[in-house]
């Protein structure tokens, strides 16, 4: 498969530099979001040229927002099954990739992957990108990536990854240094007859790490802020701690922070973002059977820790107002 064509579909604060790292990449870009603001932001600050339908592409990426717009905290798929469907009705490239960047609930690939009826191929390859570290943790990261089939998974290692390897059968991977293999018989690990030898095509060049399920991909994504929740809430928990019991929170944090294994983060002004919230949610509401404890017990440190904070300003906005 050959990439020329990518529509970046939804270009906000990731989608914009998204699609500006696919087109320095030398692939023609093209953008397309409900908010006609974005759009135009996205042609004057990037040069990615607006898209009027969905039809010619060899990828599509979909960057859209998953929470509902009252309220930005509970997560919702209504738009990407939308877009999903648009896609089905007006893609004309059979084979073409649907690679799904935003943050989704476990099953929502599987749903795309059903409305396209496997005429695309359907990969999640979440994003860990960090607006404050766009350099070291921006788009092009060590990046977790999952296919619905083993074909799609293929296809989306061969646009993403640095080095992609396909095997006589079209769909195997693995990152290597080498862009030339010669394939082993996998019943006697001796080489087989048919060798061959791979071509490197335009990619990426992303440093992905393939799961075997796509399921993988959409947990790990949820799990990894739903962790990095957990973390503030127990700075948030000992900072109340240090409080009710007269004990310097700062300096605690700096003696514990000497031991090589412990990393105590700053409760700041609580967990903020939407990302953190919503994804902890996701997770959360992603089990039948099983929910966590620790994270709803999580939820609760943070509400306490901002009302306390709240109580805080308040009493020192007070005392301001007496003073004056
Ligand atoms: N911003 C981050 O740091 C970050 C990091 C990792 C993952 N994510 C995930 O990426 C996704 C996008 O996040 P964001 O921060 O870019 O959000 P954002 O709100 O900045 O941008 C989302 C864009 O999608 C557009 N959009 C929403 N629904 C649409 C639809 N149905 N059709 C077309 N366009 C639509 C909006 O107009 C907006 O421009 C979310 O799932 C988020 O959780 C974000």
């Amino acid at each position: 498969m050959q990439f020329e064509k990518i529509l970046v579909i939804g270009l906000g604060q990731l989608g914009l530099p998204a699609a500006k790292y696919v087109k320095e990449k030398g692939f023609e870009v093209y953008g397309f979001d409900a908010s006609l603001e974005a759009v135009n932001r996205a042609e004057s600050i990037g040069g990615i040229e607006r898209a009027h339908d969905f039809r010619d592409y060899d990828a599509y990426i979909i960057c859209i927002s998953t929470h509902s717009p009252d309220d930005m905290f509970s997560p919702q798929t209504e738009g990407i099954l939308s877009i999903a469907d648009r896609i089905s009705k007006e893609a004309k490239r059979d084979g073409a990739l649907v690679s799904i960047e935003s943050t989704i609930p476990r099953g929502t690939s599987q749903k795309v992957f059903e409305i396209l009826r496997h005429r695309l191929h359907v990969v999640h390859a979440p994003h860990r990108w960090y607006a404050l570290e766009e350099k070291e943790h921006g788009v092009n990261q060590l990046r977790v990536i999952g296919g619905v089939c083993d074909c799609c998974l293929g296809v989306g290692m061969q646009f993403y990854d640095k080095e992609t390897i396909e095997d006589n059968n079209n769909h195997n991977y693995s990152n290597n240094n080498t862009f030339s293999t010669i394939h082993t018989n996998s019943a006697t690990l001796e080489p087989s007859l048919n060798t061959k030898m791979v071509t490197y095509k335009k990619s990426l060049e992303i440093p992905m790490h393939p799961v075997s399920r796509i399921v993988i991909a959409e947990t790990t994504k949820i799990v990894e802020n739903a962790h990095r929740y957990l973390q503030i809430a127990f700075a948030e928990e000992l900072y109340l701690y240090s409080q009710a019991n007269n004990i310097s929170f700062p300096e605690l944090r700096d003696a514990l922070n000497t031991k090589w294994n412990v990393n105590i983060l700053e409760p700041r002004e609580g967990i903020g973002g939407h990302c953190l919230p919503k994804d902890t949610r996701m997770f959360l509401e992603s089990s039948n059977s099983i929910r966590s404890r620790i994270l709803t017990a999580a939820m609760e440190v943070d509400h306490n820790y901002r009302a306390f904070r709240a109580g805080l300003n308040h009493r020192l906005h007070v005392e301001e107002d007496h003073n004056d």
